[in-house]
């Protein structure tokens, strides 16, 4: 019976154990966690989204205070439109997280990023910009471009001078996205080095409508392969999302794919940047508890826990100190639904804006517990402590459980020692 192991992923020369753990924004994929991948020869991604707001997390920067301060006189207002972040900033954040993990580096894998196009911050195709040639100007391995697909992306960058050499791939949920994607490829002459198809099933944001049930990883998967062989190209295809075991993986591997791409299982890793708490949340779902809804102001329906404290929550816009969400023009969906909701309610302090959350300040803080389809299977991959809560496993005990398994097991980790004990948010975070 084959194991994940059995195969391999090539990529621009070089050999890597097929299995890649995808971005996490913000920071749930923390270095920490995709540097166990990348030194266990897989590909481990970190997320560049609300990158200020992170690197301000782990290397005492002021960035998040300093555009506050600059916008300050504009919090009360409604109109964001001159909002705007410092591009030096920016690309200083992207560099410090982005050099540190490459320079921590171990083992024969690589550390990828995952850039959300989404993430508009009042200035698209700049802070994009920005964005991929400070994370290759920090030696990044790869770049996956997620979440918006924009056709005109790959120029952005051609005259960067790792624009050639770096590892460019992209997420797709449909043949036709890759197709068209392939076309507008032509003009930089760089096709993407590998095709993440992500499925209906994965955590985060969905490339699908709200009828996403109707469709299926394992067809989308298939067409993309047939696609890419009538062709003749050959792009490395990673399915992602619900490959829940090895074995899952296995069958994604036989059929002609370069490797798999997974996130659910390492949300309770203890690398994982989640607060321990919520990882116990996610350990305890059922199938009931996780939902598909449209309350993600970036109009992607988004998978998430029912009991995420953001949803409902009515806090003022923060986008003076924040604002990564802001369109072109200065307009997020949430700044609409929290004014309606004001109307609604004059003089009510505390406010419940039931039709958006605003995803910066809660996923910035974990109060939006986005998770895969499977989360509640996480519970068969854990042990328990005597009090009942669960033992969290390390990345390398679920890494190598994807990697060596067979029959559809999971491998719990073995060895209960102690009670858990507290543990702070990642770099002092709050
Ligand atoms: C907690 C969580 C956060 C995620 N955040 C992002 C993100 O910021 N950008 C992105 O492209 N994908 C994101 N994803 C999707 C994963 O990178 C991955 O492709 C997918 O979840 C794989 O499916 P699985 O979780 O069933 O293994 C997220 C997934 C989870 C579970």
């Amino acid at each position: 019976m084959k194991k994940l192991d059995d195969f391999r992923l090539r990529l621009a020369g070089r050999e890597y154990v097929p299995l890649v753990t995808g971005g996490m924004g913000v920071d749930i994929s923390t270095n920490a966690l995709a540097l166990e991948a990348a030194r266990l020869g897989g590909i481990g991604h970190i997320s560049d989204a609300m990158v200020p707001t992170v690197a301000d997390r782990y290397f005492s920067t002021s960035f998040v205070r300093n555009k506050l301060r600059r916008y300050k006189f504009n919090v009360a207002s409604a109109d964001k439109s001159m909002v705007h972040f410092d591009l030096d900033d920016l690309a200083e954040a992207q560099r410090l997280h982005v050099r540190s993990t490459i320079e921590a580096k171990q083992g024969d894998g690589a550390v990828f990023i995952n850039c959300m196009e989404k993430l508009t911050m009042n200035n698209p195709a700049g802070t994009l910009k920005v964005r991929l040639a400070s994370a290759m100007d920090g030696g990044i391995d790869g770049i996956t471009l997620s979440a918006g697909l924009h056709l005109g992306t790959f120029s952005l960058i051609e005259h960067h001078p790792r624009f050639r050499d770096v590892n460019l791939g992209i997420i797709v949920s449909s043949v036709r996205a890759l197709k068209l994607f392939l076309k507008r490829c032509n003009r930089t002459r760089r096709r993407p080095d590998y095709v993440v198809v992500e499925g209906p099933l994965a955590g985060g944001h969905l490339g699908f409508g709200m009828d996403w049930a109707e469709y299926d990883l394992q067809s989308i998967t298939t067409q993309v392969l047939e696609f890419l062989k009538q062709e003749d190209l050959a792009i490395p295809v990673i399915p992602a999302g619900g490959i829940f075991t090895g074995s899952d993986a296995v069958a994604y591997l036989e059929q002609g794919c370069g490797a798999v791409q997974v996130a659910t299982r390492f949300t309770i890793a203890k690398e994982c940047g989640l607060p321990d708490e919520v990882k116990q949340a996610y350990l305890n779902a059922g199938v009931e508890d996780i939902v598909v809804n449209t309350l993600s102001p970036t109009g992607y329906p988004m998978r998430m826990l029912k009991q995420s404290p953001a949803i409902g929550s009515g806090i003022r816009p923060n986008c003076e100190a924040l604002g990564y969400l802001l369109d072109k023009d200065g307009h997020c969906a949430y700044i609409d639904a929290y004014n309606e909701a004001l109307k609604a309610y004059p003089g009510v302090k505390k406010i419940s804006v039931a039709e958006k959350v605003c995803l910066c300040t809660h996923m910035r803080n974990f109060k939006v517990w986005t998770c895969g389809h499977y989360a509640y299977r996480l519970k068969d991959t854990a042990r328990r402590y005597p009090n009942g809560s669960y033992v969290l496993p390390n990345a390398e005990e679920v890494f190598r459980d994807y990697q060596f398994s067979t029959d559809h097991q999971v491998q719990r980790p073995s060895a209960v020692v102690s009670e858990p004990r507290r543990q702070s948010l990642p770099g002092g975070g709050s």
